[in-house]
């Protein structure tokens, strides 16, 4: 049984799906593993590195893609890379296939059985697989990074014989994974760090951190739907949101945001007049521009000044930490193909929640909810 890692095409991905500690425990597994020349170079690995392990090195991407029994991608593959898999073989990734369904379409034909990193329950037992809490918490440490970097002045309060620098003030907007990664290490840097999320429970957690939590007066149980995702805000609920947060907004050196909705736009938690209120060389790190941005001035992976504001929307922050990012996805998508590889065959179990809620297509049909209602909305 041969498990295949292409080399990433997307413009700007660096990382690589799978990291040479990872192949060697899925050969003990019983697979073989063949990895494209340089898939992991983006991630500081060389060809040698895999082949250490017992990898085999393949220079013929179509070869590679037309010969793995399972694929393991961090991106979604092209239409093109996707027509190229095997009939029956596995896709395992971050296969995004809300903003198109023609990869859908191609995954269906080729009775691919596809399964979305994206969509793996979130339960302790899948938690070592949990691929968007890997990276969303590399985000959220970048995003600070990125912060410190950009404000012209330093975080921390700094007493000196010359006069004593007041610390920075930071404000982060949603703190789940993301968020409080943001908050831990903004506070390590030493700035005062306040943070708001509509989901009651992260109170305590803002405050362990050290943390101070805004109260906006709509934090509740409702506002979170039974996975544990926040829901859309009704109209009177973001009106009173954004009434208490201009203010906030309006003292801080930094706003970090965060939030997001699944399956909607990302809500939009700083207006255009909250920015024009903030001090000159204030900066906002918009995590959610790939959904549109909870700024409403972000623009995807550009840099937008507005009244000598600066907002950053990065798209791809995991991607700036390839290394890290290549070892923690490759050990979360390593896990789970851990469930269903064994003694070199594919044994594929739907009963098991994992298996089953992740699935998106296999054997020519969508599997799950959520897939059925992309393909339904889709224009044939
Ligand atoms: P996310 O990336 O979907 O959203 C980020 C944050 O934005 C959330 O905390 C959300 O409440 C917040 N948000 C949404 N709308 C907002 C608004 N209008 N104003 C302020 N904040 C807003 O969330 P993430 O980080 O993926 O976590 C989602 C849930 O999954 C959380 O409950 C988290 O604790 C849970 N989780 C569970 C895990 C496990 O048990 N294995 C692992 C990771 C997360």
């Amino acid at each position: 049984m041969l498990i295949a890692v292409p080399a990433e095409t997307i413009p700007g991905e660096t990382r690589v799906a799978l990291v040479p500690r990872s192949v060697t425990q899925l050969v003990a597994a019983g697979a073989t593993v063949a990895v494209q020349a340089g898939a992991g170079v983006g991630a500081g690995l060389p060809d040698a590195a895999f082949t250490e392990v017992g990898a085999e090195i393949v220079t013929d991407r179509a070869r590679l893609l037309g010969g793995g029994d399972v694929v393991v991608v961090v991106r979604r593959p092209s239409v093109d890379d996707l027509r190229r898999l095997k009939e029956g073989a596995v896709l395992v990734g971050l296969l995004d296939p809300a903003d198109d369904p023609a990869p859908v379409k191609v995954l269906l034909d080729r009775k691919v059985t596809a399964f979305w990193m994206e969509a793996l329950p979130r339960i302790s037992r899948a938690q070592d697989m949990d691929v968007l809490s890997s990276m969303a918490t590399l985000a959220g440490y970048h995003a600070a990074v990125m912060a410190a970097y950009r404000l012209p002045r330093i975080f921390p309060l700094l007493m000196t014989a010359a006069g004593t620098l007041t610390p920075a003030r930071v404000l982060v907007l949603g703190a789940g994974v993301a968020g409080l990664q943001a908050i831990a290490t903004c506070k390590r840097l030493g700035a005062v760090v306040e943070a708001y999320d509509v989901r009651p429970a992260v109170k305590e957690q803002v405050e362990s951190l050290g943390a101070r939590f805004v109260e906006v007066g709509i934090e509740s149980e409702a506002q979170q739907d039974t996975g544990g995702y926040a829901k859309e805000l009704t109209q009177e609920a973001q009106r009173r949101e954004h009434e208490v947060l201009a203010e906030h907004v309006h003292d801080s050196d930094v706003v970090i945001t965060t939030a997001f909705v699944p399956g909607r736009p990302a809500p939009v938690l700083i207006t255009k007049d909250m920015v024009g209120g903030m001090r000159a060389g204030s900066v906002v790190v918009d995590l959610a521009a790939p959904a549109g941005g909870n700024c409403e001035l972000t623009k995807p992976d550009e840099e937008v000044r507005s009244h000598d504001v600066v907002i950053l929307g990065p798209t791809n922050l995991p991607a700036a930490i390839p290394g890290q990012a290549s070892q923690l996805y490759s050990h979360n998508v390593t896990r789970f193909i851990l469930q269903f590889v064994k003694d070199g065959q594919v044994s594929l179990d739907f009963d098991d929640v994992v298996i089953a809620q992740t699935c998106m297509t296999h054997d020519g049909k969508p599997m799950g909810d959520r897939m059925a209602a992309l393909l339904t909305a889709a224009p044939s």
